[in-house]
């Protein structure tokens, strides 16, 4: 199959590259002249791991390519994918269709012979009904079909959640698009993916719900957190218990310092509109958005409390400024919260960061260090932000010998209370006695 790919940020060069692996002739756009340049070196725009190799390796086998100009791509694809951001509008929260749109316009002037138009930008209810119309009045003679085909890759674990998802969604109204999309998505025959074709309308809701139950499950074992600390219960034995119920499940019940993001925290928003314009309130989803960004800005006070409410003049050493681990996104990273409350409140902040090079631009003030130590020199408290795995076999004896004063605030729950005391450290954790 030929697919033209729209937008080569995280989602559209995941994919693109993924299906360029399944065999499919691939070709990624995007208006960026500077990031196609760079692609074309072999450099890729965003830390993902194992995808350089990916599309060195598609990129030699001549199944994946990068352009500027669509033209040539879109009128020859089987498929054409718009896969650009849908950022939150300024002030509102509503999803920013205007990339989808124009894309949508783009596709409507080249599209040539019977083609597929997938949508796997997450966009709201509704919007491929949009794009339809978009089409069909750009080119009432033109044969072509829209899809919502959303994405449920994990940053950080993008390849292997395309390539072993727990399920493929096709929303159709037009049986044309299904052998086409049968045919994409071929390869996953083999490990048995379940696809779950559904009404477009359904499709483009499933997405939001998704995200949304989960934000929600994070944010439900935040709250219990809390509680635990209130009546001396530990968070990591509730969450377990609770796990095992298979009705439950075991996954996103970490308490931490609130999910971040480029996908919870705006779709979430996004979600919550839809469902005040329909006058269909999704009050959980709402009182989460709510908890959520409250809980982030919760977590400086929790510091100052580990060090009795002083922070002028102390310093702090935080390591992981990335929203979560095995990325280098800060987009809504809990750590720009924290980091400035602590400043507000006095303090000096030194931070070190694997791959969060834009903490640079995006937090003012801060002495960045290049390794974990360097960051925790001379400090009063340490705190963990994100769970990197270098953080957690640190040399908690060279910890100490650095550290003005042995005390941690680990925000991940990445240590056991029982190794740290023991070694002289005051430790301070997320729901735990
Ligand atoms: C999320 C979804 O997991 C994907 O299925 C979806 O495709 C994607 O959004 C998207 O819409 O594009 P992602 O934002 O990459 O993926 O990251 P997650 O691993 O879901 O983590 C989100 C946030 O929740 C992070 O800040 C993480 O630290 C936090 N989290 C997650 C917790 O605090 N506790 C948990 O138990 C799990």
């Amino acid at each position: 199959m030929r697919v033209a790919m729209i937008g080569t940020g995280y989602v559209g060069l995941v994919s693109g590259a993924c299906f360029a692996d399944f065999g499919h002739e691939v070709t990624c756009i995007d208006k960026d002249e500077g990031k196609i340049a760079r692609l074309n070196e072999g450099q890729m725009p965003i830390y993902e791991p194992g995808l350089d190799v990916l599309v060195a390796r598609n990129v030699e086998a001549g199944r994946l390519s990068f352009a500027v100009d669509g033209r040539e791509a879109i009128g020859a694809a089987d498929a054409v994918f718009i896969a650009v951001g849908t950022p939150s509008r300024r002030g509102d929260g509503y999803a920013d269709l205007s990339f989808v749109y124009a894309a949508a316009e783009e596709v409507a002037s080249l599209i040539d012979g019977f083609t597929v138009v997938v949508t796997k930008s997450t966009v709201p209810v509704g919007t491929g009904d949009e794009i339809e119309g978009i089409l069909r009045r750009a080119r009432p003679d033109a044969q072509f079909a829209v899809v919502s085909n959303p994405e449920f890759l994990r940053e950080g674990a993008a390849i292997e959640d395309f390539k072993r998802p727990d399920r493929v969604v096709v929303g159709l109204e037009d049986e044309r698009a299904r052998p086409v999309m049968a045919e994409l998505y071929r390869p996953l025959n083999l490990n048995e993916t379940p696809i779950l074709w559904t009404r477009r309308r359904s499709s483009e809701l499933i997405k939001y719900a998704a995200n949304a139950f989960l934000a929600m499950k994070i944010t439900f074992i935040n709250e219990i957190a809390d509680l635990c600390e209130a009546v001396d219960a530990d968070v990591q034995q509730v969450a377990r218990g609770i796990g095992l119920d298979k009705r439950i499940g075991p996954k996103f019940l970490h308490a931490g310092p609130g999910y971040g993001g480029s996908c919870f925290p705006k779709d979430t928003l996004a979600l919550v509109r839809t469902a005040q314009d329909a006058k269909a309130p999704l009050s959980l989803v709402e009182a989460t958005a709510r908890a959520n960004d409250a809980r982030k800005r919760a977590m400086a006070g929790k510091v100052a409390k580990a060090l009795a409410g002083e922070l002028a003049g102390k310093t702090i050493g935080v390591l992981g400024l990335t929203f979560k681990p095995n990325t280098d996104d800060m987009r809504d990273a809990p750590s720009l919260e924290i980091v400035p409350a602590l400043q507000a409140m006095g303090a000096k902040v030194q931070a070190y960061d694997p791959e969060g090079h834009e903490a640079r631009q995006m937090l003012r003030g801060v002495d960045f260090k290049a390794g974990p130590y360097e960051a925790l020199e001379g400090a009063d408290c340490a705190v963990i932000i994100t769970e990197w795995d270098e953080f957690r076999a640190l040399d908690l004896e060279r910890v100490r010998e650095v550290m003005r004063r042995p005390l941690m605030v680990d925000l991940r729950n990445v240590y056991k209370p029982e190794e740290l005391r023991p070694r002289g450290f005051t430790y301070v954790s997320v729901g735990r006695p």
